[in-house]
């Protein structure tokens, strides 16, 4: 039998995951295991993440951060959430990140600690390694990891869907309990096998969905796989309309989805439009260049619209030592032909982050018994609105640790394996025709684009609801009937987790943050 048990079964290796193993790994009598989908585990949006990890800088303090969490939000944010980050963030940071893990954050020629600025930081307060802060610390992580022989990390290991009790059980009594997790059906890549992974606890750490759009800043792996397993088992899922558009990602066919980090602007780059007119002023007074993430991004959007621009630029002249600060936007800017910092780098904005979610508390439990989320595919409160710059690594980093606290503490075991069926294989038929899957993701990606994106109204959220109804009905008719793979999990799972989002849109009828509706008041 394909059966597999472990205290503690976390799906995804990026920060938030990480975090929340080596909270339970010290106690080497638990049993953790870490799965990825992926062939490389460093592989996650955790390594994309440029710019960096807001900490509290040397003129801050835990009050001030809170208050611009807040701000950015746009009054959606939870305080307690801000709270918890503000004050536990540095410590963990400190203690996890730079003692234990040795990531190492750039520093000044005197030796202090480098802070930088972003967009809606009252002052410098976010640490980096160069441009390539996410990618130095999953590397430190999974370095430290490899030292807990209790952890076992599995890769090219795609979660199909999470294990609940009753909806999973034999025993038919258990639908007088309240809905409970226990692990989850995972498909092996390498044989196409689907074994049962049961887990006294399991924790989400799948990170966002940013490839159910056409244009984004995420990798291939940004399905929206947590969500949507999470949805299928009942969980409930909050403020899924809130996508955050970043506002500058590199605006050539070469460069397609490479981030410019918001890091740019806090060292002086400037935006303007093609013909040459600094135009944040116009939008922003007080912040300009440096406004909130969401004000940006639609300033250049209307700047687009209504001028017709094909991008806007980024002025990067007056960025002292350019290619030490920024290594990775150098080279790649060089790569497709941008003379930078002498010449600007042409910008657009793209899908980058969902600040909803899978709804937790404080200790990212769910409505599902024994089920964590952590990281992007959860909604702890802490964005709101609108998430402030660099603070995702953060939350993962956190909320990742308290969930390890809490299930050592709470310390759930793995029900036995024959309480639970095995995997019932939906057809031994033919693997899907890859043809097929393409077209699919692209209808996905075109319809969240132009229906559900920077700017929505009540027509254009309709016509995606039933043009993604659709594509559902067909896709999860295709999903019974080929083979399974990752790729087919992954078109299942992410045009589900559109449909999530498109009516979390429509039923949201004020345009607060990210979610701007052109036929709705402001608040
Ligand atoms: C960036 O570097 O601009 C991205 C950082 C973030 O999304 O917080």
């Amino acid at each position: 039998m394909r059966a597999v048990s472990a205290d503690v079964l976390v799906i995804g290796a990026g920060i938030a995951g990480l975090s929340c193993a080596l909270a339970l790994a010290r106690d080497r009598g638990r049993r953790v295991v870490v799965i990825t989908r992926e062939e490389d585990p460093e592989e996650s949006t955790t390594r994309y993440a440029q710019g960096g990890i807001a900490a509290l800088g040397p003129e801050d303090s835990a009050e001030l951060f809170v208050e611009d969490i807040l701000r950015a939000g746009a009054g959606l944010s939870l305080r307690r959430a801000a709270e918890i980050v503000a004050t536990e963030g540095p410590k963990l940071i400190r203690e996890l990140l730079m003692e234990q893990a040795r990531v190492p954050f750039d520093r000044t020629p005197e030796g202090d600690l480098h802070y930088t600025r972003e967009g809606a930081h009252s002052l410098p307060r976010v640490l980096h390694v160069g441009d390539r802060t996410g990618a130095a610390i999953a590397q430190a992580l999974h370095a430290l990891l490899k030292g807990f022989p209790n952890v076992e990390l599995v890769t090219r290991a795609t979660a199909v869907d999470l294990i609940t009790f009753p909806h999973h059980a034999r025993d038919p009594l258990t639908v007088y309990d309240p809905i409970t997790c226990h692990g989850a059906y995972v498909l092996k890549q390498e044989t196409g096998q689907v074994y049962t992974y049961l887990a006294g606890a399991t924790v989400l750490a799948t990170g966002g969905l940013g490839r159910i759009y056409r244009y984004t800043t995420n990798p291939p792996g940004a399905r929206g796989d947590g969500l949507a397993m999470a949805h299928r088992a009942g969980a409930r899922v909050i403020n899924a309309e809130y996508i955050q558009f970043h506002p500058t990602t590199l605006a050539v066919p070469e460069g397609e989805n490479f981030l410019i980090s918001e890091a740019v602007r806090g060292e002086g780059g400037r935006l303007l439009t093609p013909d040459g007119r600094h135009f944040m002023e116009e939008y922003a007074p007080k912040w300009g260049d440096l406004a909130p993430r969401d004000v940006v991004a639609r300033a250049i959007h209307r700047e687009l619209t209504l001028h017709g621009y094909p991008y806007v630029l980024l002025d990067v002249s007056g960025i002292k030592d350019f290619e030490r600060r920024f290594p990775t936007i150098y080279a790649k800017c060089r790569e497709v032909g941008i003379d930078v910092p002498r010449v600007p780098i042409p910008v657009v904005p793209a899908a980058h982050y969902s600040c909803g979610g899978v709804w937790t508390d404080e200790w990212g439990r769910t409505t599902i018994r024994n089920l964590y989320a952590v990281g992007e595919v959860a909604c702890t409160g802490l964005h709101g609105a609108n998430r402030l710059a660099s603070t995702s690594l953060l939350e993962g980093l956190v909320f990742g640790a308290r969930a390890g606290r809490d299930i050592a503490k709470t310390n759930p075991k793995p029900v036995r394996e024959d309480q639970v069926p095995p995997w019932e294989y939906p057809t031994d038929g033919a693997p899907a025709d890859p043809a097929l899957i393409h077209r699919d993701w692209r209808s996905i990606q075109y319809t969240m684009w132009y229906y559900v994106g920077l700017s929505r109204d009540a027509h254009r959220l309709s016509r995606a609801i039933r043009d993604l109804r659709h594509l559902w009905e067909d896709i999860v008719d295709f999903y019974r009937r080929a083979r399974l793979t990752d790729e087919l999990l992954g078109l299942r799972n992410g045009v589900q987790a559109a449909l999530v989002v498109a009516e979390a849109a429509w039923h949201n009828r004020t345009s607060r943050g990210v979610h701007l509706r052109e036929d709705a008041p402001t608040r």
